[in-house]
């Protein structure tokens, strides 16, 4: 064969490969509205930016007649590109081909991306769109994906993962994404769940559609399994770039330190009368994020899920980093099951990727109940806990109002090696409210009053006697537990200062195999 006739085969068989299953399955899965692998990499990168890798690679299956029917790739496209000059490695399931089925080979191109992944230090972002393990390949197509799960598993805290579901995620395959650090999903044709409806009818006689039972909707807000959503692949795309920009290529770095205009001395006055003078009134503790950040820019993570507890990516001075949150408007931002699980993760995704904390504290309590002991409210409080206790990056809290009890405790107090702890003048930091420990201390005085005015004077007097005690954030600026307290207006000032004086912070854990988070 001549030169020119070698490079017109290759070229022919590029084009090939870039038909996938062919036109008319890249036809109708354009019909459902979703995009081709293909397409949705082009999206996802720079312009231009994508190296393919193993496009020739086919399948080895010779079970049903698969040795008749082969194509080139193999239902996944792999390979390497740029986000903002970035270097990310990425796999996209080609749902034309096999259904997006994962075989033996298909494992191995995606297990060889996730290792150079590891070996560069880059993210891995896994577009999802597959019908599950191959049918066809039996016990290669699930040994395929043990592979990719061990590897999910040992990446986990080295490199970013972020999994986008753009189509079917089911059975075993939703645990891949699982075990990644932020699942994406589409408002239409994504779904991921372990069992389809057809099964759970059998089995529990339930009837569900696939949006209820695994939709993008249900993740977001009841189960917490998706951490976003957009309306679009597109939307969900987009997102992704901005997700990355927020976050280090891997554990031994930094995130990426963008140049500000926004001017680290801004004052906002607005904040000095934000808080309600009732401390049982309401508001958006995300005019706060707002008002400090820059350009009052955030990206919130589940941000329909546990919407008591606020988790966003927010940057200060051009710094990227980790906003923790309670949030008055929903439940009073208590502390629940829910909001413990969830930050908890938070909490140690940004310390293992060296996004330093900042924690606002709001909160009355942990929420009480029978609904909540029952659901181990116990063991999941106690993640928090341990997921501040642990961290090593730089924490900044600055309590904004209420910070009771156990609560106070989880939210990156002092003694959980919380680094700077201002507090508004607002700040209350008790053990307990003021008409709760007003009948824990007083119950039997206030009992052997008879006359109903006299009691309600008594309370009124012992509660006012406690909230001058405590209700301030003196007492605990007294003892040093609080660093200083601040004027709300000039808040993100301190903030930046407080994390730029710590950029050079360094403190380690005790040398162990691992810990036992109570998880
Ligand atoms: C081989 C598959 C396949 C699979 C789909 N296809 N799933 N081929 N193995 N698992 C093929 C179809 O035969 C079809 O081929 C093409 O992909 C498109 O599928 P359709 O059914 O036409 O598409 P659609 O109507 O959109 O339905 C999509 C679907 C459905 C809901 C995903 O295909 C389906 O239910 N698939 C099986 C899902 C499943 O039970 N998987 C195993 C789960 S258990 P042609 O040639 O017609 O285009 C599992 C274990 C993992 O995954 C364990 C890990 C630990």
């Amino acid at each position: 064969m001549e030169n020119q006739q070698k490079v017109k085969k290759l070229i022919d068989k590029r084009a090939q490969a870039r038909l996938g299953g062919g036109q008319k399955r890249i036809d109708s899965q354009h019909a459902k509205g979703k995009l081709t692998a293909r397409e949705r990499i082009a999206m996802l990168l720079d312009k231009g930016s994508f190296e393919e890798l193993d496009m020739f690679v086919t399948h080895r299956c010779v079970n049903f007649g698969m040795e008749k029917e082969s194509y080139l790739g193999d239902g996944v496209i792999t390979g390497f590109g740029t986000i903002d000059g970035r270097v990310v490695y990425v796999f996209a399931q080609d749902f034309t081909v096999f259904g997006g089925s994962l075989s033996e080979t298909m494992s191995q191109k995606i297990c060889k991306v996730m290792d150079m992944a590891m070996k560069v230090g880059a993210p891995v972002i896994g577009i999802n769109d597959s019908g599950g393990a191959r049918i066809q390949e039996g016990a290669d197509a699930l040994a395929g994906y043990s592979e990719i799960f061990e590897r999910n598993i040992l990446a986990s805290g080295v490199v970013p993962q972020i999994s986008l579901i753009f189509g079917p995620c089911a059975g075993g395959a939703v645990y891949s994404p699982a075990l990644t650090d932020f699942i994406m999903m589409t408002e239409q044709n994504s779904y991921m769940f372990i069992t389809g409806p057809k099964v759970v009818k059998s089995v529990t006689n339930e009837d569900v559609t696939v949006d209820q039972l695994g939709g993008a909707n249900m993740h977001s807000r009841k189960s917490g399994v998706a951490h976003f959503k957009g309306a679009t692949e597109e939307d969900v795309l987009q997102l992704t770039r901005t997700l990355i920009s927020y976050i280090p290529q891997n554990n031994m770095e930094e995130a990426p330190l963008l140049q500000s205009n926004d001017p680290i001395d801004r004052l906002d006055d607005v904040l000095n009368t934000l808080v309600p003078d009732n401390p049982n009134k309401p508001y958006d503790m995300k005019d706060i994020i707002r008002s400090i950040a820059d350009n009052g820019d955030f990206l919130e993570v589940q941000p329909l899920y546990a919407q008591n507890i606020i988790c966003c990516f927010a940057r200060f001075n051009g710094r990227s980093t980790g906003i923790i949150a309670n949030q008055p408007k929903f439940l009073a931002g208590v502390l629940d099951c829910d909001a413990s699980r969830k930050a908890a993760r938070f909490v140690r995704f940004c310390d293992a990727f060296n996004i330093p904390i900042l924690t606002l504290v709001d909160v009355p309590g942990f929420l009480p109940g029978t609904g909540q002991e029952y659901a181990g409210i116990i063991v999941h409080g106690a993640k928090l806990m341990f997921a501040y206790g642990e961290a090593t990056v730089p924490k900044v809290t600055v309590t904004i109002r209420k910070s009771y009890g156990g609560a106070h405790i989880v939210m990156s107090c002092k003694q959980l090696r919380g680094d700077l702890n201002y507090a508004w003048p607002n700040a209350e930091i008790a053990v307990m409210g003021a008409s709760g420990a007003v009948e824990v201390l007083e119950g039997k005085n206030i009992a052997a009053i008879e006359d109903a005015a006299k009691r309600a004077e008594y309370i009124l007097e012992k509660e006012t006697e406690y909230k001058d005690k405590f209700a301030n954030p003196y007492a605990a600026a007294a003892r040093g537990y609080i660093d200083d307290v601040i004027e709300p207006r000039n808040t993100r000032f301190r903030i930046i200062r407080a994390f730029e004086t710590l950029a050079t912070k360094k403190l380690t854990n005790p040398l162990k195999k691992h810990d036992n988070i109570p998880l």
